[in-house]
């Protein structure tokens, strides 16, 4: 079974009472349960990991060369901001899907620029938790073309 990476940036632990206008009802921990449910139909093994740290992102992004065969990154509040995490993206040549919960670009200007999405193959936003299933589905499809 190949083995995925989601990564979750900072403030997602707050899911499910962090502005669940935008970011809808579900913790962190139910749409963890609904992607390993997902991933067991995709012939997946899914592991989730959640930091607030840039550094602790990066360090887990490193991992995926050896441990991993995907990575599925919502990096929160880091994908307008962080080249770091562009460069380890980048720096690391196996499939990878950006994810967002909201439309990113229906919403601040500050928000309409991805800097992280420039080191992946591609990018889902604006499904709410089903954005996470998307990318299961999507990063399937690159795994096992
Ligand atoms: C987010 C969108 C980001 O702009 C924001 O900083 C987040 C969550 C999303 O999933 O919609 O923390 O990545």
């Amino acid at each position: 079974m190949k083995k995925i990476l989601i990564i979750n940036g900072p403030n997602l632990n707050l899911l499910g009472t962090r502005e669940d206008e935008i970011y809808g009802k579900d913790t962190l921990n139910e749409i963890e349960e609904a992607c390993k449910k997902k991933g067991v139909e995709k012939n997946l093994d899914i592991i989730f990991y959640q930091s607030n740290t840039e550094g602790k992102i990066i360090d887990k992004i490193h991992e995926l060369s050896k441990n991993f065969d995907g990575l599925i990154i919502n990096p929160a509040a880091f994908t307008h901001s962080s080249i770091a995490i562009l460069d380890t993206l980048r720096a690391i040549k196996k499939p990878k899907i950006e994810i967002h919960l909201s439309n990113i670009y229906s919403r601040e200007e500050y928000r309409k620029k991805s800097i992280t999405s420039e080191g992946v193959d591609g990018l889902i936003c604006g499904f709410g938790s089903d954005s996470y299933i998307l990318g299961i589905e999507a990063i399937s499809k690159l795994i096992y073309k």
